[in-house]
């Protein structure tokens, strides 16, 4: 069934470029926006970076104000927007994923984005972080609220930024950890009395 996770919000566009910048989009690769809005982050990749995007959108008008807009700055060939649900995409070609969604739909998402994801791939997170996975950078940046824009002053954002090989390689060493402590716990208890 086709659901909604998150309401929409556009991200102020300085927000927009410093996730591109942290996420080392390069060339060659292939971005996602799930939950793509006004399509202004696969339109500022392609723009900026010449890279072949997918915005992906579950509301039919944002869907079609993005297509129009792709057409009209020439960007077609780069950027497809797809009308439909987060969860009926496949993310494994992906080298970079973009999402400014919820806290719910961080923690919806989570099985999927670490199951499917390449290691090499990046995920990168306006304002809301994964429950279960530390990400490998937090930044706070300062930017203009682009859905209040008569707010005068700066508001602080987040992005975080998920290496996959590296917060793998972390979940994996937090495991290792626990079961070093129980193995701990376990010899304690037992007071050097092991059946050895
Ligand atoms: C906060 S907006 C972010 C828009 C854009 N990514 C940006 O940063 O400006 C979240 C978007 O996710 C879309 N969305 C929510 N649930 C979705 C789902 N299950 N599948 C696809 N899009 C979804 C909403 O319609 C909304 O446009």
């Amino acid at each position: 069934m086709r659901m909604p996770i998150a309401d929409y919000a556009p991200s102020p566009i300085r927000i927009v470029h410093k996730m591109l910048e942290f996420s080392r989009i390069k060339k060659g690769e292939m971005l996602y926006d799930i939950g793509s809005g006004d399509g202004r982050v696969v339109v500022e990749a392609a723009r900026i970076y010449g890279v072949n995007c997918k915005g992906i959108e579950i509301n039919p008008k944002l869907a079609e104000i993005s297509r129009n807009k792709v057409d009209r700055l020439g960007l077609a060939d780069l950027v497809g927007i797809v009308n439909g649900d987060i969860f009926d995409f496949d993310l494994r070609d992906a080298d970079v994923v973009t999402g400014y969604l919820s806290p719910l739909a961080m923690e919806l998402i989570e099985p999927k984005i670490f199951s499917e994801l390449k290691p090499t791939a990046r995920f990168v997170s306006h304002d809301y972080g994964f429950p279960n996975y530390r990400s490998s950078e937090l930044h706070l940046i300062w930017a203009r609220s682009a859905y209040f824009p008569w707010i005068p002053f700066p508001v602080g954002h987040f992005v975080d930024v998920y290496r996959m090989i590296n917060v793998r390689e972390r979940k994996k060493l937090s495991n290792l950890s626990k079961v070093i402590e129980k193995e701990v716990r376990t010899a304690k208890k037992l007071n050097g009395k092991t059946p050895l």
